[in-house]
């Protein structure tokens, strides 16, 4: 795992956006996976300038999102549908032909996610895996307790999950989902690259559990342990929490040129 300390959110979503570009302009078919929430926007700001500048062509890359709530249509603002229509796709200039999330209202809620499961693998897998997490370490909606196994599914959101989105539904807690779909934690260690950003001192013990305690269904993150290419993108609030923080900026200060992107 590499885990790399940066000195605000602006720069964290920087480097993630120029990861991603890398990875599409090696493959301009590549298939992205998307995260909704507050941390991917930073990333999707930077990126979406890249686009703007010409530096980057995301027109025929795919993209499948991370999760979506149950029972929410897609025309719903509040969908994770129109979060990743309204996020990502349009700002990065993606097609939205090739952007899909989980079908939240399909009558067989457990075909669909089957059907996700075969829709990913016939694109061909995922090449990079944008993620947050959550304070209570999930990653997707992964809640503690998730198999390291899992695949996409069904799953109860959390109550701490379902407070902190409460502020997405005009603070009503009420309004949250109490199901979503999401992509197991096996799907997520499928993808190719895994790419998680944090900000803010809200999830430095999330993080730290993550990156440095035992691997463990109780913190879902950490399962990017498990992970041969896994990169860790923090804001020194996020990482505040870390032991080896030092280690960490010593490995990055000291990165041989032949391994930076
Ligand atoms: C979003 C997702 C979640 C979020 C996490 C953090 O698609 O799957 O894991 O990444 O809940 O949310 P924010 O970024 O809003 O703090």
């Amino acid at each position: 795992m590499e885990i790399v300390i940066l000195p605000d959110g602006a720069a964290v979503g920087a480097a993630a956006a120029d990861r991603i570009a890398a990875v599409v302009r090696r493959n301009p078919q590549a298939v992205l996976g998307l995260a909704t929430g507050s941390s991917p926007l930073g990333a999707y700001g930077a990126l979406a300038a890249l686009v703007a500048r010409g530096e980057v062509d995301l027109s025929h890359a795919s993209g499948f999102a991370l999760d979506e709530y149950v029972g929410v249509p897609p025309e719903s603002a509040h969908s994770y549908a129109a979060t990743i229509a309204r996020d990502a796709t349009g700002p990065l200039g993606m097609d939205p032909a090739r952007v899909q999330t989980p079908d939240g209202t399909a009558p067989d809620p457990e075909a669909a996610c089957v059907d996700y499961e075969r829709r990913i693998r016939e694109a061909g897998g995922i090449d990079v895996q944008l993620l947050g997490i959550g304070t209570n370490g999930h990653i997707g909606f992964n809640e503690p307790t998730s198999s390291f196994a899992s695949r996409t599914r069904i799953k109860t959101l959390a109550p701490r999950t379902r407070q902190d989105n409460a502020r997405f539904f005009g603070g009503d807690l009420d309004a949250v989902p109490l199901h979503c779909i999401t992509q197991g934690l096996g799907t997520i260690l499928d993808a190719r690259q895994l790419l998680l950003v944090a900000q803010g001192e809200s999830k430095a013990t999330a993080v730290a559990a993550a990156v440095e305690g035992p691997l463990s269904a109780m913190v879902p993150a950490s399962a990017l342990q498990l992970h041969r290419s896994a990169v860790v993108l923090l804001d020194e609030a996020a990482a505040s929490k870390l032991t080896l923080a030092d280690y960490y900026r010593f490995t990055y200060d000291h990165k041989p040129t032949w391994q930076r992107g």
